[in-house]
């Protein structure tokens, strides 16, 4: 069944968020704070470990009851049912989006063309399980007999961007094997990375659902060549394994059947990692920490599915950014994560919100008259303190952030945690609160040079009212992990869902691909 196609635009709460906004937009948060005490209780939601403050942003109760209307007026109750039923809503490409399928616990099929996918989900689960345990306890052996040190994960975009985040952000829990990634097509990105690699003791994982892209097939050849410099054509089949869903180009490629990693066309490059494509993450910490991640994915799914919209983690996310991005007019989101493991987040958001929700046309193919997806960029804290802050903090634009921070150290230096935490809490309050002309001239007044305070004083004013969301979670592990990435994915679902677009194709990098073969055939 296909997705309603509704124009947000037309619907009676748009027109009241329009009102509304024309009322509320120059009110300070600060005053909205003194008006209700219990604001910081009520703009807060728990789930499992994890914490979402959303009370510093610019809206009161009613601006939230009238996102919450808009997002029933668009049907977002359907779309969920059709999202997880296996209903064909990627209809542009006449494919069900079902990574929700790769974690689910639940013990329904789940149909799509009247086949449950449940059990090749399991199967390949399992899959991944055995080799996990083989390559890890080393009786899986290269070609010359010896077990493997080092993995190297060959693709790009969603092939590299998740499990290259996840085996980044979950490190602290890795085992012996040194995990790699290959993705651009630049020579130098490849040769760097084998430069230093044993063939004889390192496994090549080839993800590509499609195995017709031109860097990851450019780089998987490559590698090919300096493998063969060393071993034979026959030993291909020891030291590679690839994950598809093309397995005639996997076979030609010279892998073993045995070796291939199945995935399916419902599954979105983008949304991959918790399918065999994650079978890099699964190597690196093990596949009983890889389950956990993918538990705390379903666990986020179920709260998703179930939880009224009202205080639906998901589901006011998309409703908060939605608020910004169409009424505000931000045309960018920054994520911060107060952790530096994560460092490769942000730009796997990016993929997962620019590339589905980049598109101009709406679900009934015409030109939407309204904003959709934003411009998604970030880094860690607190190095982004000493880099793009600045702006953030008294810069002309309004951009909301999503900083990230967990409680618990995970090597337990209170010190260095502590710190750390402060400028969490500190950067999160600066921007809500700023600081007043006054209060920069109490700080000054100690220096008694009045012409000089009334020089610099307004260079150190800051209007506060800057929205974030703030993100509290116990402790970076696999399953906390997990539930984070699930609830960006779910925030992006809804975005498209509301702004009446289709999500999960990308056309909009054909194009390119298109003319740089051209380029390339001149
Ligand atoms: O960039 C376009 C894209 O199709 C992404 O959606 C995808 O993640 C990436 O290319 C890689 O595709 P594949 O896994 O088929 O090599």
């Amino acid at each position: 069944m296909s997705l309603f196609n509704i124009n947000p635009t037309k619907t009676a709460s748009w027109k009241e968020l329009i009102k509304h906004y024309e009322e509320t937009k120059d009110v300070h948060m600060k005053s909205l704070f003194l008006e209700d005490s219990d604001r910081k209780d009520k703009m807060s939601l728990q789930f499992e470990d994890l914490n979402l403050d959303f009370s510093k942003n610019r809206m009161t109760e009613k601006t939230m009851n009238l996102l919450v209307e808009l997002a029933k007026e668009c049907e977002l109750e359907d779309a969920i049912e059709k999202y997880f039923g296996g209903d064909k809503i990627n209809e542009t490409e006449n494919r069900a989006v079902l990574h929700t399928a790769l974690r689910n616990k639940d013990a329904n099929p789940i149909l799509v063309d009247g086949k449950d996918v449940m059990p090749e989900v399991n199967e390949t689960l399992n899959k991944i399980e055995a080799f996990t345990e083989e390559v890890v306890n080393g009786s899986f052996k290269g070609y010359s007999g010896k077990s493997f040190t080092d993995v190297v994960n060959i693709g790009i975009g969603g092939s590299d961007l998740g499990p290259n985040m996840v085996v980044e952000g979950l490190h602290f829990y890795k085992n012996h094997l040194n995990t790699h990634f290959v993705s651009n097509i630049d020579g130098d990105h490849v040769a760097e990375v084998i430069k230093d690699l044993n063939p004889e003791t390192t496994l090549f994982v080839i993800v590509s659902k499609t195995f017709t892209t031109q860097e990851t097939l450019t780089n998987a050849e490559t590698i090919k060549k300096w493998f063969l410099q060393s071993a034979k054509e026959d030993d291909i089949q020891y030291n590679f394994v690839a994950v598809s869903t093309n397995l005639e180009k996997v076979k030609n490629f010279g892998i073993d059947e045995k070796n291939i990693f199945t995935m399916w066309n419902w599954v979105g490059g983008r949304y991959s990692l918790w399918s065999a494509v994650g079978l890099s993450i699964s190597l690196a910490i093990g596949f009983e920490n890889f389950r956990k991640f993918l538990d705390g994915a379903y666990a986020m799914d179920q709260h998703f599915k179930k939880t009224d919209f009202s205080k639906n983690i998901p589901v006011i996310m998309a409703l908060i950014s939605i608020w910004y991005n169409n009424f505000f007019g931000s045309e960018s989101e920054v994520v911060i994560p107060y952790t530096q493991y994560l460092q490769k987040l942000a730009p796997f958001l990016q993929q997962l919100s620019m590339e589905s929700n980049g598109k101009s046309v709406d679900r009934n193919g015409e030109e939407v008259t309204y904003q959709t997806g934003n411009i998604i960029w970030g880094n860690t804290g607190t190095n982004v303190q000493h880099a793009f802050m600045q702006l953030v903090h008294q810069g002309t634009k309004l951009i909301p952030v999503d900083f990230i921070g967990f409680k618990e150290s995970l090597h337990g230096n209170e010190d260095h945690h502590q710190k750390l935490m402060a400028n969490f809490y500190a950067q999160a309050e600066a921007l809500y609160a700023g600081k007043t002309a006054e209060e920069v001239h109490l700080d000054m007044k100690i220096s008694g040079d009045e012409k000089k305070i009334n020089h610099l004083l307004p260079f150190k004013v800051f209007n506060g009212n800057r929205p974030s969301n703030m993100f509290l979670i116990e402790k970076l592990d696999p399953r906390s992990l997990g539930s984070l990435i699930s609830s960006y994915e779910h925030k992006t679902f809804v975005q498209g869902i509301i702004w009446n677009i289709y999500s999960f194709d990308q056309f909009g990098v054909e194009l390119g691909k298109e003319l740089a073969n051209k380029l390339l055939i001149k």
